[in-house]
């Protein structure tokens, strides 16, 4: 008997894209399992800022960020569509959502060896009866073979408009032109990078969403499973 391995959709793009959201909203639909693969570098992010606090991440050995990737002990729970992600058994979900650890994160995602560390670990996550994974290299290094690549964008204007509604959604304070500086620096780190720059892979569709709400996005992505996977 052939082993085959069971199918992932990848949605790649850049921050602030919605990309967690579809990725929830199509997983849920399909009953399949979610990978949200830059919650791995915010956690690494967040385990280097306990062992370093107040380090640059540029003063830092890359073998030893490496190693804290590696041996991060991290388990996730899926519940009715919300995801848990617990840290040496601690809840840690929305300690690593705040602008400090994305940046963090972002610099250290530009580390190879760090990368290197992580990808075994995002393939496990390819389980039947299939994967939809979200990142900046899903379909470019980490899943090559996926039966669907989506690439989401949106301008930089729109993705920080979206954070400042949710930041005051939440009651807390932001300044519009601040998110949108952060977004750029972001977007040029994540793109210009050596290793796995954020870029659509060659065969991948390019969703524009800034005129879409996460319904309608979520629709299109659907449209094209029906059309191609399942
Ligand atoms: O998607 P996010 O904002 O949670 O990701 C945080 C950072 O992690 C992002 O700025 C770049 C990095 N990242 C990456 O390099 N590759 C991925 N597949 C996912 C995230």
């Amino acid at each position: 008997m052939t082993k085959t391995t069971p199918p992932v959709i990848c949605l790649d793009g850049p921050s602030g894209v919605g990309k967690g959201t579809i990725c929830l909203a199509v997983a849920k639909k399909l009953g399949w399992h979610i990978l949200d693969s830059g919650s791995l570098y915010r956690i690494t992010a967040l385990q280097v800022s306990r062992d370093f606090p107040d380090q640059p991440v540029d003063s830092l050995d890359t073998a030893k960020l490496a190693e804290i990737a590696k041996n991060l002990n991290v388990t996730y729970e899926e519940n009715n569509g919300e995801l848990a992600i617990l840290l040496d058994g601690e809840d840690i979900t929305q300690q690593i959502r705040n602008e400090q650890i994305g940046a963090k994160a972002s610099q250290i995602a530009a580390i190879p060896e760090v990368r290197e560390a992580l990808l075994a670990r995002q393939r496990a996550f390819l389980v039947a009866p299939g994967l939809v994974a979200d990142g900046r290299d899903m379909g470019t290094v980490v899943f090559p073979q996926a039966v669907l690549k989506i690439y989401l964008t949106a301008t930089p204007q729109e993705r920080a408009q979206r954070r400042y509604k949710q930041l005051k959604e939440k009651g807390i304070d932001a300044n519009l032109s601040a998110l949108v500086e952060e977004l750029r620096l972001r977007d040029d780190r994540d793109m210009n990078r050596k290793t796995a720059p954020l870029k659509p892979a060659s065969d991948a569709i390019i969703i524009d969403t800034s005129s879409l709400n996460i319904e309608q996005v979520t629709n299109k992505v659907m449209q094209l499973v029906s059309q191609r996977v399942v």
